[in-house]
């Protein structure tokens, strides 16, 4: 069994591209492109001179000496919350926005959810002189203000999503009829391993970076390049896909990916989709989603609006039926703790999206010598509000 894409596009049984015909020409356009661009070597050095000298990477692999011990096990934190713009969504932005312009297209769509991948967008759209749409639900811009502000502020315009939960999944939708509007000039970059084929196995290559660094650092620091264990949260996945990429095929390498329950799996608030999630397809690729027996998307809940999404990527659904990955499921009130914690023991604020990946360590127990990876995806400063009115501060 492999655990990456086949040639079809596909993770196990879940994957492919499922879009109307409209969209067909940019998506295939993009599919028969994608890995010959990457390929070139100018591409190649124009993409790891900006992870260098723009991102700042390579970003740290930290020793938590405090929260190991606590825990009583060896934790890193890869640290994707010190890359410029704040989380790991940048690399990937940085890969499409050269995509983008190898395909001669000058306008620049994207979806967001805690607006990361908003401002990531922005970002490069700015640094390359792109213009720059982005697509978020209502919920989320009331939020997380403070990085709408800052795509404005990088020249960005921010359209809100107003249909269903007016989050991440809305948005996306949104995205995607402007792109169906616009098939020529267009390239939507899509900030997660989610939507048809070739997007996921295009986002999973860009943030592979992350697990290329954690070898050679690992190295240095224990003096072996495996870890024992490697976890991420989920939302749609691309975090967990860049910590894990280098590690898939060698199961002695134990994979943990953590979802929100919101106010509890079965509470009717939640986005544990791969306890509540079925087969079905979403943003134009088959996976697990969250639905009603007839087949309509359930709304999500989390306290994390970058993990509020009712589906997961198709590399995750994959590692959830194979048993590749474990997955873990982790309350609002679990997640905030965890966050807390985080900033008490080591100085170091997460997002709230990192904050559920942190909570493992009150849900698993782990050996003394265990060697546990865990992607700090991103900080906390575009929470504050949300930790500020959670804690009464
Ligand atoms: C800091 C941070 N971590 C994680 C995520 C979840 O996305 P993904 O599952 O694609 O890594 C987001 C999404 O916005 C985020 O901003």
């Amino acid at each position: 069994m492999t655990y990456n894409i086949n040639e079809k596009g596909y993770y196990g049984e879940f994957g492919g591209a499922y879009i109307p015909e409209m969209l067909y020409p940019n998506v295939e356009e993009l599919r028969e492109n994608y890995l010959k661009i990457m390929a070139e070597p100018e591409f190649q050095k124009e993409f790891n001179q900006l992870l260098k000298d723009y991102v700042g990477r390579p970003s740290p692999l930290y020793f938590a000496k405090r929260l190991s011990e606590k825990f009583n096990t060896k934790i890193y934190l890869k640290r994707e919350d010190l890359n410029h713009t704040g989380a790991h969504k940048i690399n990937n932005t940085i890969g499409q926005i050269l995509m983008a312009k190898r395909l001669g297209k000058h306008r620049i769509i994207a979806e967001t959810g805690a607006g990361q991948h908003g401002v990531a967008t922005a970002t490069v759209c700015a640094l390359m002189g792109l213009e720059c749409i982005v697509y978020m639900g209502e919920i989320d811009i009331a939020r997380q203000a403070p990085n709408v502000a800052r795509m404005k502020m990088l020249g960005a315009t921010v359209v809100p999503a107003l249909s269903g939960s007016r989050t991440l999944k809305d948005a996306t939708n949104e995205a995607i009829r402007d792109w169906i509007n616009n098939p020529v000039d267009t390239h939507y970059i899509i900030g997660s391993v989610v939507g048809p084929h070739p997007y996921p196995d295009m986002v999973a290559r860009f943030q592979a970076v992350v697990s290329e660094e954690i070898q050679w650092q690992l190295q240095e620091h224990e003096g072996k390049t495996k870890p024992d264990y490697v976890v991420a949260c989920v939302g749609g996945g691309s975090n967990a896909a860049g910590a894990y990429y280098h590690f898939l095929e060698d199961t002695n390498i134990k994979l943990i990916a953590v979802e929100a329950a919101g106010k509890g799996i079965h509470s009717g608030e939640s986005a544990a989709t791969s306890v509540l999630g079925k087969e079905g397809i979403i943003h134009g690729s088959k996976t697990l989603l969250m639905q009603t027996p007839d087949g309509q998307i359930t709304e999500p809940y989390s306290i994390s609006a970058g993990l509020d999404y009712p589906g997961v990527g198709p590399m995750h659904a994959h590692l959830y039926k194979s048993g590749r990955a474990q997955f873990i499921s982790i309350t609002d009130d679990q997640a905030m703790k965890a966050g807390l914690e985080l900033c008490q023991l080591e100085g170091i604020i997460p997002a709230i999206e990192s904050s559920h990946a942190l909570a493992v360590f009150e849900q698993k127990t782990f050996l003394p010598e265990d060697v546990v990876v865990l992607s700090l995806s991103g900080r906390g400063d575009k929470d504050l509000e949300t930790y500020i009115n959670y804690f009464n501060l």
